[in-house]
C-alpha cells in the first residue's frame, strides 16, 4: 500500500516531472541529473489519473483565453478598453467566473467585486498561496497587461491539476477589482481596499466619474448592490495569504533587449498622482485683448512644462512624470479656456526625491496662479505611496522555480506599479515578469510571445507549489 505523500514528496515530485520536460525540451544532462537526484519516484503514470510526464502549459488555449477576454472591448481591435464596471468589464467578469468554475475552484467575490477562486489545500486552516492581477485595461490598450496574471495564473492552476500536485496550503487566484484608475482616478482600487485602507473608503463615499456617476451607482450597475458600511469587509484580515506572486508583462524593455526569458522583482517603484485646477475669466477669443486675459489653458499648460522641468531637474533617470489628462473648458473655437483640468502622475524608486518634485509642482502651480491672475482651485494629491520591497522568502521561490526550468533570470525593479504593491502590506509579495516586445504597453501595439508566457507561466505554477509545501 503507498504512503501518504509527505509534502516534500510532492515538491521533489513536480521538480521531477520538471526534470521530464527540461528532456523533452533543451536540456537532457540537466534532466538526467534532475532524475538522479531524485529517483526513486514515479516519472509518469499510464492513465489512472496520476501525473503526467511533462509540465506542459496549454500555450494554445491560453492564447485563446486572451484573444477571447480582448474581444470584451469598448473600442476596435487591436486596441482593448475595459472600463470598470462597463458592460464589457461585467462580460469579462463572467468570462473569468467561468474559467474558475471549470477548474473546479470555489469562486466568490467580494463588495467591489475583487473575484477569488480557491483550490483548498489539504491544510485549509493555513494562509493561502495568492496569485492574480487586474483585467481592467485603459482606453486603448492592448490585451496583456494584467490578463497574463490572472489567465496565465488559472492556466498555471491547471497545470498543477494535471501534474496531480496536491497543495497543502490553499492556492487562490485573484481578480482585482479596478487596477487601472481611468474611471475613478483611484489605481488599484481592489487591492487598495484589500490592503485595508481606511481613508479610500472614506474618499468612495465622493468620487463621480466624468460622466458625474457615483462609485456605489456605477458599481451597482455592474451588480455589486452596497453600502458605505460594507466597504470594510474588503479589508483582508491578517495572515489570510502566507504568500503573493503576481505574473506580469514587463512593460519596459529591459529583458527583450537583454534576452532573459523572466524578470524576478525585488521591489515596485513610489507612484503618486496629483489632480490640478485653474480657474480663469474666460471671455472672446477675438474681442479679449491679450494683456486683459488670465487663461486657464497656459496656465495648464506652463504647468506641464513645469513638471517636465522639475522632473528632470531631480538628476536620476529613475524620475517620471506624465500629464495624462489636460482638459480645458469649454473646449471651443473662438473662446479662452476658463477653466483646465490637469492630472499629473509622478514616480520614482526613491520615495523622498519622488516627494520633492511634487513639493517644486506645487510650488510652480502657485507660482503660475498668480503671474497669470488666474485661481488654483484645486491642488490635490490623489495618491502618494510609498515603494515596497518584494519579500524575500517568495523571490526564493521564484528563484528556485527558474532555476529548476534552466530559465535565466534577472532581478530587477518594477518601474509601473501593481496590486502587489498594496498586497505586500497584507502579505509577502512577489511579482514574476516576462518580456514584452519592445517594451510595448498601453497601447495596441503591446504583445508578448506564447513562450515567453508559458515559461512565465511555469515558473509561477512552480513557485506556488513550493510555498504551498511549506
Ligand atoms: C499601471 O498600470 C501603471 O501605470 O503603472
Ligand atoms: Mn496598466
Ligand atoms: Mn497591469
Amino acid at each position: 500500500m503507498p504512503s501518504k505523500p509527505t509534502a516534500a514528496s510532492r515538491l521533489v515530485l513536480l521538480a521531477f516531472l520538471l526534470g521530464m520536460s527540461a528532456a523533452a525540451g533543451h536540456d537532457d544532462a540537466a534532466a538526467r541529473r534532475t532524475m538522479e537526484q531524485f529517483a526513486g519516484f514515479p516519472a509518469s503514470d499510464d492513465g489512472d489519473g496520476g501525473p503526467s510526464s511533462d509540465f506542459r502549459v496549454d500555450s494554445e488555449g491560453l492564447q485563446r483565453q486572451i484573444a477571447e477576454l480582448a474581444s470584451f472591448s469598448d473600442s476596435p481591435a487591436p486596441s482593448v478598453t475595459r472600463v470598470l464596471y462597463t458592460d464589457k468589464d461585467v462580460q469579462a467578469r463572467r468570462y473569468i467566473k467561468g474559467i474558475m468554475n471549470q477548474l473546479g475552484l470555489a469562486v466568490r467575490e467580494d463588495a467591489v467585486g475583487n473575484i477569488f477562486g480557491r483550490w483548498e489545500g489539504s491544510e485549509p486552516g493555513l494562509g493561502a498561496v495568492a496569485t492574480g492581477s487586474h483585467v481592467d485595461a485603459i482606453p486603448f490598450s492592448g490585451k496583456f497587461d494584467g490578463v497574463v496574471g490572472v489567465l496565465g495564473a488559472l492556466e498555471a492552476i491547471s497545470l498543477l491539476k494535471r501534474s496531480a500536485f496536491l497543495p497543502k496550503r490553499s492556492l487562490e487566484v485573484i481578480m482585482f477589482t479596478s487596477e487601472e484608475p481611468t474611471r475613478f482616478g483611484i489605481s488599484c482600487l481592489g487591492s487598495r481596499l484589500m490592503a485595508g485602507i481606511e481613508e479610500l473608503a472614506q474618499s468612495l463615499r465622493k468620487v463621480v466619474d466624468n460622466q458625474n456617476v457615483s462609485f456605489l451607482d456605477a458599481a451597482e450597475s455592474a451588480g455589486y448592490k452596497l453600502h458605505l458600511e460594507d466597504l470594510p469587509s474588503v479589508f483582508l484580515k491578517k495572515d489570510t495569504y502566507s504568500a503573493f506572486i503576481e505574473l506580469h508583462i514587463e512593460q519596459g524593455p529591459i529583458l527583450e533587449k537583454e534576452g532573459i526569458p523572466i524578470g524576478i522583482v525585488t521591489a515596485i517603484a513610489a507612484p503618486a498622482s496629483l489632480e490640478v485646477d485653474f480657474e480663469g475669466n474666460g471671455g472672446h477669443a477675438g474681442a479679449v485683448l491679450m494683456p486683459a486675459r488670465n487663461d486657464a489653458g497656459l496656465a495648464a499648460a506652463e504647468l506641464a512644462l513645469a513638471v517636465e522641468k522639475h522632473v528632470l531637474e531631480s538628476g536620476s533617470i529613475d524620475t517620471v512624470g506624465t500629464v495624462g489628462i489636460l482638459q480645458l473648458h469649454p473646449g471651443a473655437i473662438g473662446t479662452i479656456p476658463s477653466k483646465s483640468h490637469l492630472v499629473i502622475d509622478v514616480r520614482d524608486i526613491d520615495e523622498k526625491r519622488r516627494n520633492d518634485v511634487i513639493e517644486k509642482i506645487r510650488r510652480s502651480a502657485t507660482q503660475i496662479s498668480k503671474s497669470r491672475g488666474v485661481e488654483l482651485s484645486e491642488f490635490k494629491i490623489v495618491n502618494q505611496d510609498p515603494p515596497t520591497l518584494s519579500d524575500k522568502s517568495v523571490v526564493d521561490a521564484m528563484e528556485f522555480a527558474a532555476k529548476q526550468l534552466n530559465l535565466e533570470y534577472k532581478n530587477m525593479i518594477s518601474r509601473a506599479y501593481h496590486d502587489s504593491l498594496f498586497m505586500a502590506r497584507v502579505s509577502p509579495m512577489g511579482m514574476i515578469f516576462i518580456p514584452c516586445y519592445k517594451g510595448y504597453s498601453h497601447k495596441p501595439e503591446e504583445y508578448a510571445s506564447p513562450e515567453d508566457m508559458a515559461n512565465g507561466v511555469k515558473v509561477l505554477a512552480l513557485s506556488m507549489a513550493k510555498l504551498s509545501l511549506e
